[in-house]
């Protein structure tokens, strides 16, 4: 996508065609700066510290840490050193391990010699394959906004979304802002509901900047603003993206994405989840008593970094000295509060009969 008219991915193999460029997220919307990863310890530092973050990226990361990692050391060893190092990096987005997974399975077979080539050669893949998904998911998604659209006979749609899964959350597009650019690229009237998404503000710092950078209308509004606005008639739409969708359907994304799914329940506003097949985990079967939820640094919660007017970034506390404090980074959403999943291959029912029969390959492998 563009950023001051230049095109940008999230991620990129630099000139000299074996370091790692990638857009560091913690400085923005702030400062764009552009980070060089040039080991497997540096990609697995900026999964870790989410200088990239967002389910697809922190798989395409991964499996540049892997390339970087086969040039340090392509024995048998040095492989199994730099999957068991990345694995680890973040435990909820299953797109790390599926990446990894494929990584391992393209490498461990062949030549430690041709191992490194081979790395690069098949993340290359996982990141084009990547950007053409969202391409899929933006495809099957658009026609949900066109009817929507087509209904109110050309008046604004109003899309809600969660957190950030934009196209710095993936190599390009995003999964649920993909229909959302395309919708706009098509002329429809579209206008977005971007939440804030404390504590990390990735809806308020990310998808804020991401849709303002391509001209689509938005306003950011308080986590808890979500009801009110449906109560009255004024979304149209949710849409958000996941880190991981158990075999039954369930949901897992951003914390807080649960109680908009209620809300959107209890007022009739369909309520769509986007994401790409490597997102979904089918050894997974009941999401949630079973997938892993991280718990981040309290100080996410107790302070807040933002730009003083005189261009300074400065960290506040705002919580009191000694009180304790929670973070649960993600939560997971129950399939039967879900309208659809907005995947490549259609839109589908959250449940496993329709996602085993869209991805068979997917559960042949698990
Ligand atoms: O903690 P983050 O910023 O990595 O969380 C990101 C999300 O929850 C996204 O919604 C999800 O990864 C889907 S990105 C296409």
């Amino acid at each position: 996508m563009k950023v001051d008219g230049k095109h940008f991915r999230s991620i990129w193999r630099e000139h000299d065609g074996w370091s790692i460029g990638a857009i560091d997220q913690r400085r923005l919307p702030h400062e764009f700066v552009v980070a060089k990863l040039t080991s497997c310890e540096d990609a697995a530092v900026a999964i870790r510290d989410m200088l990239v973050r967002g389910a697809p990226l922190i798989g395409a990361t991964a499996a540049y840490g892997m390339a970087l990692a086969m040039r340090e050391d392509a024995s048998d060893a040095g492989l199994k050193r730099a999957y068991d190092t990345l694995v680890v990096a973040r435990p909820t987005a299953i797109n790390l391990k599926w990446a990894l997974d494929e990584m391992r399975m393209a490498l461990a077979p062949i030549d430690p010699l041709e191992r490194a080539e081979a790395a690069y050669a098949r993340a290359d893949e996982i990141v084009e394959q990547d950007v053409e998904i969202n391409r899929g998911i933006a495809g099957n998604g658009l026609k949900l906004i066109e009817a929507i659209a087509s209904k109110k006979r050309g008046e604004i749609v109003n899309v809600l979304t969660h957190c950030n899964a934009g196209w710095l959350a993936t190599v390009d597009w995003g999964t649920a802002t993909a229909p959302i650019y395309l919708a706009h690229e098509r002329g429809i009237k579209v206008h977005v509901w971007v939440d804030e998404t404390r504590p990390r503000n990735q809806g308020a710092s990310l998808t804020a900047w991401e849709l303002g950078h391509h001209g689509v209308p938005h306003t950011v509004i308080p986590d808890n603003t979500g009801g009110h606005l449906m109560q009255h008639g004024m979304v149209d739409l949710a849409i958000v993206g996941t880190d991981r969708v158990a075999a039954n359907g369930d949901v897992c994304n951003k914390i807080g994405t649960y109680l908009k799914a209620l809300a959107a329940h209890d007022n009739g506003v369909p309520f769509y989840v986007a994401l790409p097949s490597p997102t979904i985990d089918f050894t997974v079967h009941d999401g949630i008593r079973d997938i892993p939820i991280e718990q981040r640094s309290g100080v996410e919660v107790t302070d807040m970094t933002g730009r003083t007017a005189d261009g300074r970034l400065e960290t506040v506390r705002i919580v009191p000295e000694g009180s304790p404090v929670a973070n649960y980074a993600f939560d997971v959403t129950p399939a039967r509060l879900v309208t659809g999943l907005i995947t490549e291959r259609g839109v589908l029912k959250p449940d496993r009969d329709e996602l085993a029969a869209a991805f068979p390959e997917r559960i042949a492998a698990a």
